[in-house]
């Protein structure tokens, strides 16, 4: 921070966002947004930072104004060129070929379909877990550990979602450290610079073609697993074409890889750092759900979403052109002092958030608000409760195994953005915990 800021907290400057502080512990500067400039223009990265909980809602409800498309489909990009993940729809607006993919799967990760595959989360969480307790207690019988220890980023969070996901899909359970690999990868794309860039093509250009050989045979060979429904899938006699299918495949192994495995490192570092409330959830496991939504509202792992203006749009004494990209500050909003009481403060039983199964509506009633972590109306997160389900069924599991869990004395910078070489959303690079073994 210059000593313009320090002096003068209302004067916002664009490099702030680019400093380290910033990528640790952005909500200082998120609380003087919001305080100052709730709708601040960041010349330099050619942004409008909408910082309130309000004026996100609004956007979010917005779609003749806002869209969610990166490109206009009738213009000259090529979709798919300018992301690591190819063709998504996350690049179209809200139109229909936006509605048919989203419709095509989004009953796959939630009700019945969902309880299907409550073993595969089970079994998949369960293997993990006894991987890494067999290596704990070898550790402690070779006298290198005095205790239980575990990493769980990369000894557990890192590889349970993706092979939850990979198993939906119906890729080969053989080939897992496969795609724990090269989903790492298709991250460090995210990076910044050109040549992260380029490597991160490559790692997609490369899981596209270990891809190929599958879809061709579920097009012959349909089962019951993702591949095959994209396979499958037709609207008015059309087929979803070959980089619509990779593209989902790539979007589904990354969007619920990522954020869900960020997802369950914060809860737990929130809670041993809480531990009055770790002890709480321990005599009585069914408020790990709640623990899953206040650590989406304290810091979840996503913090931003983008729209671009349709119109020209006037928010306060704004005025957004038409075309501005508009960042919607989702870990601003959910730390509004005007919608939740003390909002730096992590807290499984305070009563002004909505604690129910998601709600993309935003107040369930007066003084009573959704967090903004899963987005919010149209684009509200297609695998919301798939990634509750994991996050929570993951956790219970843990605190079964992992006996007076504690933090272990080692530095951590806590959860943070990826630093500048990596992509990827909001979490944690590693977390040591330690427990005992009887
Ligand atoms: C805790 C974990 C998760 C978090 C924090 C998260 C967060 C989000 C957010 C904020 C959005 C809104 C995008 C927008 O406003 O444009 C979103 C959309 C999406 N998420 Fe998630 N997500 C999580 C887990 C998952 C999982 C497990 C899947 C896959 C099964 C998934 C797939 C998607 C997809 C496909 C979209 C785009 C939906 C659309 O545009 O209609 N997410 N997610």
């Amino acid at each position: 921070m210059t000593a313009h800021a320090k002096s003068d907290p209302s004067l916002i400057e664009p490099h702030e966002f680019l400093t380290d502080e910033f990528r640790i512990n952005p909500f200082p500067i998120y609380q003087r947004l919001r305080e100052y400039d709730p709708v601040y223009q960041d010349k330099f990265q050619n942004r409008w930072i909408i910082s309130r909980y309000e004026d996100i809602r609004a956007i979010y409800k917005d779609n003749n104004r806002f869209t969610r498309a990166v490109y206009n489909p009738h213009g000259k990009f090529k979709f798919g060129s300018d992301t690591t993940l190819g063709q998504t729809l996350n690049e179209l607006g809200e139109g229909n070929d936006y509605i048919w993919l989203r419709g095509l799967v989004a009953g796959e990760f939630v009700g019945k379909r969902l309880e299907k595959r409550i073993p595969l989360i089970e079994q998949t969480a369960h293997k993990i877990i006894q991987e890494f307790m067999a290596t704990a207690r070898e550790d402690q019988r070779a006298g290198h550990t005095v205790t239980g220890q575990v990493e769980l980023v990369s000894q557990f969070s890192a590889r349970f979602p993706i092979r939850v996901i990979a198993g939906m899909l119906g890729l080969p359970e053989e080939d897992n450290s496969y795609f724990e690999a090269v989903y790492d990868r298709i991250f460090a794309g995210g990076g910044y610079g050109r040549e992260h860039f380029r490597q991160g093509v490559a790692a997609r250009d490369e899981l596209f073609a270990y891809l190929d050989p599958l879809l061709d045979d579920r097009l012959v060979n349909p089962r019951e697993d993702l591949l095959s429904t994209f396979c499958h899938a037709e609207k008015d006699g059309e087929k979803m074409s070959r980089e619509q299918m990779r593209g989902y495949v790539a979007l589904l192994l990354v969007g619920g890889g990522d954020t869900t495995h960020k997802a369950i490192d914060a809860m737990w570092w929130n809670l041993l750092r809480n531990p009055e409330q770790y002890e709480l959830v321990r005599e009585n496991p069914e408020l790990m759900d709640r623990v899953f939504t206040e650590m989406l509202r304290f810091d979840g792992s996503n913090h931003w979403q983008r729209r671009r203006t349709k119109v020209e749009v006037e928010i306060g004494d704004k005025v957004l052109p038409v075309g501005a990209t508009a960042w919607l500050g989702l870990g601003s909003g959910n730390r509004d002092e005007q919608v939740f009481n003390e909002p730096d403060t992590f807290n499984i039983f305070r009563n002004d958030l909505y604690f129910g199964k998601e709600l993309r509506t935003g107040y369930w009633s007066e003084n009573c608000a959704s967090h903004l972590g899963f987005g919010q109306e149209t684009h509200f997160c297609m695998g919301y409760a798939l990634a509750r389900q994991e996050a929570v069924v993951a956790s219970c599991m843990l605190m079964d195994a992992l006996k007076n869990p504690r933090l272990a004395d080692v530095p951590n910078e806590g959860i943070a953005f990826p630093p500048p070489g990596r992509g990827g959303v909001r979490g944690l690079q590693h977390l040591e915990i330690e427990f005992d073994i009887f």
